[in-house]
Parts: structure tokens; C-alpha cells; sequence
């Protein structure tokens, strides 16, 4: 076993100790969101209760503390990826991240964005929208073993202006290899916004490293608050975007004649801050630190190793992960002629939460891989092999009665 300590870590997660339907819940829904130990509920309980005030703006004694644990927040959350805190923006989510680009970024009219097939609809939905600016829009396939094909990006299609990409997809866990495609972008004078939204709760993640020009992710995923996220911008990348959204504290003076804006990050979060959820993403990085993200990605490796080699035992039951080189703690399946909906309907009444349909990602399910929806069950680092056991026995029960041989 690696560095977690198990049977302390799901102490401090009082939601785990719940029981649904007469039984233990068995949280299995986490790429979905995640749960939150007592330090982040505690710590939002705190807020309220000691600090609460508007930030930036008012210079009272409360407001100071607001204004300080908010940018401690953004400094924890720099630290946390290898950034800087200006770089770091404060958003609602993931999606909102992405949008915000969209909207943000000068693309011209002969511009081309390049986003994928194996995208949840927050990476894809906001490119294909900008079809209406005369934009265009290309999608990198996905093979049989769902991977994107490398070559793709040594020729990307002219005037490709983004590379948008998943670094861990939704559906089929594949963990593709940002860097070196950040490498091949940049090599053609294209920039490269990663969403991270389901591989930052679950693995070290260094975006000098990396070199990606935007990162997305949400706090939800990884232990805080629902209602706040982050975009990541490379310092000279932010130089000719535009505000998205205007408002107060993003601007440094104006009169009914002339504005003149605020620097980055101060720009993209115009009107009152989520300082709540800041200071709740703040202490789950906190959290996140003193388990050791190496630890997490050992631990959850083990448990999905441990998850597919049950799953060999399987019978009646389709399996639409884990076929990629590199995959993440994801699993996704259907009974054989039961629905999605279905099989998480009754693995519900035994206490596991599982997803069911299109997980967002309708494009990859239903015309890539021809499916009505998949279930899915994904794992983060206090989940045990136990759980996987019985998640395992049941869903056979479920197949010997319902699947289709
Ligand atoms: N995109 C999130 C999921 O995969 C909501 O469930």
C-alpha cells in the first residue's frame, strides 16, 4: 500500500459513513463531483462565522481578512499547479473557464480551433458556437483504443489559432499526452488550452511543465465548494483578451467617456468574488498537499488495477474504458441490453453511486461509440478495495439477471 492511510482519510469524510437505501453508500460517482472532508465544511462554516465580508473593495478590519484569504486562496491554487497567482482566475467552473476563453481570445475570421471527439460538451460546445463567427471548428478522431492519434498534431489543418484538449476524458479515462501535443502545437504557431477537469483532483499536474497556454478545472472535483473554479492563462497570453463579463473591481478608473481595465487576473472577475469558494478550494489544495498528490495517483492507480482485474470476472457486461495506454480511475460499462439508467437505478437500491447516459459527452457516446449511454462508475482516493468488491459482486447479480448473453 502506498502513503494513504485509508481508515483516517474516510474518517475525515462524514458523508461516507452514510447509509442509503439500508446500505453503506458506496460513493463511486466521483468524476461526476467529489465529497469534502470536514476540513473544507468546517472551514466554510469559519468563513461565515469570522471573516465574511465583501473583498477588495470595503478597507475594514473584516473586509482586510476577506481580501487576504482570497488572495491566499489564489496563491495556494498557483502553488498547487506550478504557477503564478496572476495567472491564476477565479471562475465558477471548469466550463465557465472555457467559455470565458471563448468569448476572451481575439480569434479572427480565418482562425481554426482544433478540439477532439473524446471531449465532455464544456470543451466542445463553446468552440462549435464560434461556427457562427466564421470560425472554424476541427475534431481529432479517437481510435478503437480510444487515443487520439499523435500524428494529428504534427499537421495540424492551417491556421489552426487553439488546440483544445482533455488531459483525462469523462467517459473513457484516457489520459492523453498534453505535453508532447502542447510541443507539436506550439511547434505550428498554435496555443493549447487543456481542460483538467478530471485530472488535477487525481494527479501532480506542473503547467510550466506541461507548457500549456490555458488549463480549466473545477474546485467540485477535488474537495471544495460547488461554484468555483479555475482558468489558468500563461502571463503574455492574456495581453489582447477582453474581459468577458464587466463590473465592479476589474477596472482601475473610469468615467462615462473612458475605462481603463484592470490587470489580469482582476480582469476576468468582475462583481463580488466567490470568496467562500476560493477559501474552500484553498483548503482542499491544503488537504491535497498533506496526502501528496504522488500518493493520490498511487493509491487510485492500485485501486483501478485492482477494479479491471475484478471486472475480468464480469459476464453480460460491456466495458468502454481502460483500453488506452494511460488511463485514469474510470469505468465505464453497460449490461448488455440494459439501459444505463437502468443498472444505475439498481446498483442505487445497494447504496453505490454510480453515473448513468451521456456523462456531457453526447458526441463520444452516442456517434462515436454508438451507444444510448454508459454507466460509470469512478473512483477517487478514499474509496477501497472492498467497496470495489461488492460494487463488483452486484453488478454481477445485476447482469446474471437482466443482461442479454
Ligand atoms: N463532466 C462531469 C461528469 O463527467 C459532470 O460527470
Amino acid at each position: 500500500m502506498t502513503g494513504i492511510n485509508i481508515e483516517n482519510v474516510r474518517k475525515d469524510f462524514p458523508i461516507l459513513s452514510k447509509q442509503v437505501n439500508g446500505n453503506n453508500l458506496i460513493y463511486f460517482d466521483n468524476a461526476a463531483t467529489s465529497q469534502k472532508p470536514s476540513a473544507v465544511i468546517e472551514g466554510l462554516k469559519y468563513f461565515y462565522e469570522n471573516i465574511n465580508a465583501n473583498p477588495i473593495r470595503s478597507i475594514h478590519s473584516l473586509a482586510e481578512e476577506s481580501t487576504k484569504v482570497y488572495n491566499d486562496a489564489r496563491k495556494k491554487v498557483a502553488d498547487f499547479i506550478n504557477a503564478e497567482p496572476e495567472e491564476i482566475v477565479f471562475v465558477r467552473n471548469a466550463t465557465e473557464a472555457i467559455n470565458l476563453v471563448s468569448f476572451s481570445f481575439p480569434f479572427k475570421k480565418e482562425d481554426r480551433i482544433s478540439s477532439t471527439y473524446m471531449e465532455h460538451h464544456s470543451n466542445l460546445l463553446p468552440w462549435l458556437r464560434l461556427k457562427e463567427r466564421g470560425i472554424g471548428v476541427d475534431i481529432a478522431q479517437v481510435s478503437e483504443d480510444y487515443e487520439l492519434d499523435i500524428n494529428y498534431y504534427r499537421r495540424l489543418p492551417k491556421n489552426t489559432r487553439l488546440v483544445a484538449l482533455t488531459h483525462a476524458s469523462n467517459v473513457t479515462g484516457t489520459i492523453n499526452d498534453v505535453k508532447e501535443i502542447a510541443r507539436l502545437s506550439h511547434e505550428q504557431g498554435a496555443l493549447v488550452l487543456v481542460d483538467a477537469a478530471q485530472s488535477i483532483p487525481h494527479m501532480p499536474f506542473d503547467v510550466k511543465d506541461i507548457d500549456a497556454d490555458f488549463v480549466a478545472f473545477s474546485g467540485h472535483k477535488m474537495l471544495a465548494p460547488f461554484g468555483i473554479g479555475v482558468l489558468y492563462i500563461k502571463k503574455d497570453t492574456s495581453k489582447n483578451m477582453q474581459p468577458f463579463l464587466t463590473g465592479g473591481e476589474m477596472i482601475k478608473d473610469v468615467s462615462l467617456s473612458r475605462i481603463i481595465y484592470e490587470n489580469v487576473p482582476n480582469l476576468f472577475e468582475a462583481g463580488t468574488q466567490n470568496v467562500e469558494g476560493a477559501y474552500g478550494l484553498g483548503l482542499a489544495v491544503e488537504y491535497l498537499n498533506n496526502l501528496g498528490m504522488e500518493n493520490v495517483e498511487k493509491y487510485e492507480a492500485e485501486l483501478t488495477n485492482y477494479l479491471y482485474e475484478r471486472a475480468k470476472e464480469l459476464k453480460n457486461v460491456e466495458i468502454y474504458s481502460g483500453k488506452s495506454k494511460r488511463f485514469n480511475s474510470i469505468f465505464s460499462f453497460n449490461v448488455t441490453g440494459l439501459h444505463s439508467h437502468d443498472t444505475a437505478y439498481l446498483l442505487d437500491k445497494k447504496g453505490i453511486a454510480v453515473r448513468s447516459g451521456f456523462h456531457c459527452a453526447q458526441p463520444l457516446i452516442e456517434d462515436r461509440l454508438k451507444l444510448d449511454g454508459a454507466a460509470r462508475a469512478s473512483l477517487y482516493f478514499y474509496n477501497t478495495k472492498e467497496e470495489i468488491n461488492t460494487f463488483i459482486d452486484e453488478l454481477n447479480k445485476i447482469a446474471a439477471k437482466y443482461g442479454r448473453q
